[in-house]
Parts: C-alpha cells; sequence; structure tokens
C-alpha cells in the first residue's frame, strides 16, 4: 500500500470481527514499533501483547469491570471482540538514565531539562507506526486511553512494573461489518491547515 494511502485510510475502528489476526502481522506492528525515533536513542518502551482469547479476556475484566461486560455498550461491545491488544508502555527511568551518560551530561536527572516527557511522546510515535502497519496489513485498530481508576487492576493483572507508564491500548483486528460506536470524527470537523500551520509568524 502506498504510505499516503496508509495515513488517509488510518481511522480508528471499534467494531471487529471475530477473525483471528496473523501471528506475522503481529510480529511486524512490534517490530515496526521498535523502529520509532527515541530522544537520544533512549528506546524506553516496552510493550504488552495480548493475543489469545483468555489474555485479551482478562485486560477488558481489569480495566471494564465483569458488570461493563455483561452488559456492554456499543463501544465495549465492537472493542472485546478485537482478538489482539497490545498496550505501549513508557520508561520514564530509561531517559534519566541515558541522559546522565556522559554524551548527554545530564547527571543531576533533573525532569525539569526536559521540554516535554519525551518518554510519553517517543511510546506514542511507536504507537503510532503499530496503528499504520495494521492499516498497510489491512486491518483495523484503535488507540484508547485506559481509565486512571482502572490502572492498578491493569497493573497487578498483567505484572506490569511500576517503573513503566501504560500511555493507551490498541485493539487489533479484522474490521466487523457494522461500524460500531461512533467517534469524534462524526461530530467533529478536521480542522484545516490554515488554522493549524503558522507560516513564518504565530
Ligand atoms: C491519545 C488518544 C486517546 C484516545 N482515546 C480514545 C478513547 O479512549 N476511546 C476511543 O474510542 N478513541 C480514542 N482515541 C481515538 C480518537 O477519538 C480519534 O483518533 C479521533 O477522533 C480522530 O479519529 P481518527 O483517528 O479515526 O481519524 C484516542 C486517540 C488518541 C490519539
Amino acid at each position: 500500500m502506498e504510505f499516503q494511502d496508509v495515513v488517509r485510510r488510518r481511522r480508528m475502528v471499534r467494531s471487529y470481527a471475530e477473525d483471528p489476526v496473523d501471528p506475522a502481522v503481529v510480529d511486524r506492528m512490534l517490530h515496526n514499533a521498535t523502529r520509532a525515533p527515541s530522544a537520544g536513542f533512549s528506546q524506553g518502551w516496552g510493550f504488552l501483547r495480548l493475543d489469545n482469547p483468555r489474555d485479551v479476556r482478562r485486560y477488558w475484566a481489569a480495566t471494564a469491570g465483569e458488570e461493563a461486560l455483561a452488559d456492554p455498550d456499543e463501544w465495549l461491545a465492537g472493542m472485546v471482540r478485537a482478538p489482539v491488544l497490545i498496550v505501549p508502555c513508557s520508561h520514564k527511568a530509561a531517559y534519566l538514565e541515558r541522559y546522565a551518560e556522559r554524551d548527554k551530561g545530564w547527571t543531576d536527572r533533573d525532569e525539569s531539562r526536559w521540554p516535554v516527557p519525551f518518554w510519553h511522546l517517543d511510546t506514542a510515535m511507536a504507537a503510532l507506526l503499530i496503528l499504520q502497519t495494521a492499516v498497510d496489513a489491512g486491518l483495523g485498530a484503535c488507540f484508547f486511553g485506559i481509565p486512571p481508576a482502572r490502572l492498578q487492576p491493569f497493573r497487578e493483572e498483567f505484572g506490569v512494573p511500576e517503573d513503566h507508564t501504560p500511555v493507551g491500548a490498541i485493539t487489533v483486528g479484522h474490521r466487523s461489518a457494522d461500524p460500531g460506536a461512533a467517534g469524534s470524527p462524526a461530530r467533529r470537523r478536521r480542522r484545516p491547515l490554515d488554522e493549524v500551520v503558522h507560516r513564518g509568524r504565530w
């Protein structure tokens, strides 16, 4: 698929068919994720891969709860059918350590040196590569947030270490025929370029 087509076709998919996903495609998504740029080549990320029905069910039980699963809304009903979930996590300590090395020299590990949290930024770039790889493979994917109140149960269920922060989660699968829950683009327009691009001066 042409790159422009990947960019144009990438939309968040919130309703999946139950057909399995070729594990080789998931391998490729994760491989491509690690091709993302990272500050100082810190690569302070980790990816939890959930690719069997039991683990996917455990994810939803921990983050949505059994009650919601028993009576899911349209969003949840479409999302739980995705056969694969990937949870990209950022690892701040890897950045503080990397930038304390001799070539960077931030030995005080002072977080105020960072203009924005590059650990989240880099992990988000990796997440976009996962989304784009899904599109390239003819699959659908959706990046979505994990509710803060559910983070601890999620961590405990899957043994995610405290120094890794899940930045969100990604469902991956084949699109179902029904469109599923409408996303915000159904209610909002894409902002035109002349509104968001400031050429030469803001
Ligand atoms: C950081 C981030 C968090 C998001 N969280 C959710 C979410 O919790 N649930 C959801 O359905 N979509 C979520 N989305 C998807 C956005 O709603 C979607 O990207 C946006 O409406 C534009 O639509 P498109 O990606 O299909 O072009 C999230 C996207 C991003 C980048």
